[in-house]
């Protein structure tokens, strides 16, 4: 009797030894994988991807003669004057940085936040906007495409003939 006591007293004890082993074993393991996830993180570069500066815009009779077209994905308006020529607008409000929007019914260019408001040349016309919309450099590539690039300012009067 004694000994059916003894042993079912060790077999308690070999359930809790595994119980405590197996919690162990998992802390450890978790441990392990916490470790080797944040070495990973750490180890890869840090990138944030962004659209290149340089784009093709389309070609030139792509755009009429009066018109402001928004470039969404690259946050720029291709703008053909009536006399024909072409620039390029930063679509990126001076001020605070938001998108702004092309109101052809009123032929300007507004921000949706603070309401700043542009002409189609990117001067301010109202609101706190500090200083016009950058223009940037356009050019006409060997295939008849319009390319801007975003990361060449020009001046206000720069513009393209075609
Ligand atoms: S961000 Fe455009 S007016 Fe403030």
């Amino acid at each position: 009797m004694d000994k059916k006591i003894e042993e079912k007293g060790k077999e308690g004890l070999m359930s809790r030894r595994f119980f405590f082993e197996s919690i162990g074993l998992g802390a450890i393991s978790i441990a392990a994988i916490g470790s080797i996830a944040l070495t990973g993180e750490y180890l890869s570069p840090n990138v944030v991807r962004e659209p290149p500066m340089k784009f093709k815009a389309g070609k030139p009779e792509d755009f009429p003669a009066g018109s402001v077209t928004l470039a969404a994905d690259q946050k720029v308006y291709i703008v053909r004057a009536k006399e024909g020529y072409f620039y390029a607008l930063s679509a990126v409000c001076t001020h605070l940085g938001c998108i702004t929007n092309w109101k052809p019914e009123e032929g300007i260019i507004a921000c949706p936040c603070h309401g700043s408001k542009f002409d189609t040349e990117g001067n301010r016309i109202a609101g706190p906007a500090p200083r016009p919309l950058p223009r940037f450099s356009m050019v006409l590539d060997d295939q008849g495409q319009l390319v801007v690039d975003k990361s060449l300012v020009v001046s206000e009067e720069t513009t393209l003939k075609v």
